[in-house]
């Protein structure tokens, strides 16, 4: 039986467009792009076409694109290119809601004598400008924010948040990995330094994304070798993947405005009918949020337990975010909201995408209708 899938934060399908217009590249188009012959001519300019459709996304001229093994090491070059580039030890501040792929780099980088301050958000997941301020005065060279947070949503002022950052003297770099292809991008208004981004959450390929950089800045490459990626990201390109990047950026370029409209409709639509039910937090429901997410919880039941449940009947969702889950620590973003413990264990993550449908919504909803009604008559013996 095929799952209904609702887990598009963790990874999408890839589009069959996408899978075309890769195909060639695992097939006849097999060259090294650095082969000065004609058969590496073929695949320098196969790259060089991704290259541009990755920068018209988030619009920036192509030679700021740093292809990658996927956001994860985007994540990690951003902080390792401009800590390794700093003569001693500083000072860095990560948001406290960031992705792991943040967190544990900027904690690796306080192991090495770094001052690390964890920015508090509010009950609403957005950052604490005052605690920004002080980590600012305090000397912060480099700040990393995410964008759009994974679990809930949640959308950082990241214009404002550069604009300080900026007048400070130091850099920003913000995770952009679940923002793009939701949101329109445009790198330069955003006033960020360095922005990461991922293909397989675009209907693209899993292990290949991009560190977006501002090219005036000093930054040390973290693999080192052949030189590719101007020097930013040693190892032979992963051909194929990069052309699905770019196939799928520029899809997701073409069909933004359409996919966000439908996907907000049916979220609205999931949350009208959750907020009906007794017993249902819905996480950050009045900030500005992704149009396909929604983080909630069921009074009395359990986030993992549900997820299992809900896997028996068919349905994919996830608790907190993949990557963390298997774990039975609350989600660090909830906690870091000031949700209680208890309630951050019940918590689950719907996250909608471009096979989402009305009727998904609707059964999705009638199972958790069924086990809160369940969980209620328990609680009444
Ligand atoms: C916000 C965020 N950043 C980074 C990543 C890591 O990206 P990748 O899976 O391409 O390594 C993820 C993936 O879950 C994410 O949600």
């Amino acid at each position: 039986m095929q799952q209904v899938y609702l887990d598009y934060n963790a990874t999408t399908p890839l589009d069959e467009g996408v899978l075309e217009a890769m195909l060639p590249y695992l097939r006849e188009q097999f060259g090294n792009p650095s082969s000065v012959h004609a058969t590496g001519r073929l695949a320098r300019a196969a790259i060089d076409r991704a290259r541009q459709q990755v920068a018209e996304l988030v619009g920036v001229a192509p030679g700021q694109v740093i292809f990658t093994s996927g956001g994860t090491e985007a994540n990690n070059l951003a902080l390792w290119a401009r800590c390794a580039a700093a003569k001693a030890p500083g000072r860095l501040a990560v948001s406290a809601i960031e992705h792991p792929s943040v967190l544990a780099p900027a904690e690796a980088w306080a192991a090495r004598g770094w001052q690390l301050d964890r920015l508090p958000v509010d009950a609403d997941g957005r950052l604490q400008m005052a605690a920004l301020e002080r980590s600012l005065a305090s000397g912060t060279e480099l700040v990393s924010v995410m964008l759009a947070n994974n679990e809930t949503g949640v959308l950082q002022d990241i214009p404002a948040i550069a604009g300080r950052v900026r007048a400070a003297g130091a850099v920003l770099h913000t995770d952009a990995v679940q923002a793009a292809g939701k949101l329109p991008l445009d790198f330069a208004a955003s006033g960020a330094g360095l922005m990461s981004l991922s293909a397989h959450k675009i209907y693209g390929p899993k292990g290949v994304g991009a560190l977006i950089v501002d090219r005036a800045l000093e930054l040390v490459p973290l693999l080192v070798g052949g030189g590719q990626e101007r020097g930013l990201r040693a190892g032979t390109e992963n051909l194929a993947g990069i052309v699905g990047f770019g196939a799928a950026a520029e899809l997701a370029r073409q069909r933004l405005r359409q996919d966000a409209e439908r996907l907000r409709a049916l979220r609205e639509r999931l949350e009208e009918q959750l907020a009906a039910l007794p017993g249902v937090s819905l996480f950050a429901r009045a900030a500005p949020r992704l149009p396909n997410t929604l983080q909630l919880a069921l009074d009395g039941i359990d986030g993992e337990a549900l997820l299992l449940q809900l896997d028996r009947e068919g349905l994919a969702v996830s608790s907190g975010s993949a990557c963390s889950s298997g774990s039975t620590e609350p989600s660090h973003v909830l906690t870091a909201m000031g949700v209680e413990a208890q309630r951050a264990r019940g918590a689950i993550r719907i996250s909608l995408g471009r096979h989402s449908s009305e009727a998904d919504i609707d059964r999705l909803v009638g199972v958790l209708r069924r086990q809160q009604e369940w969980a209620a008559r328990a609680a009444a013996w």
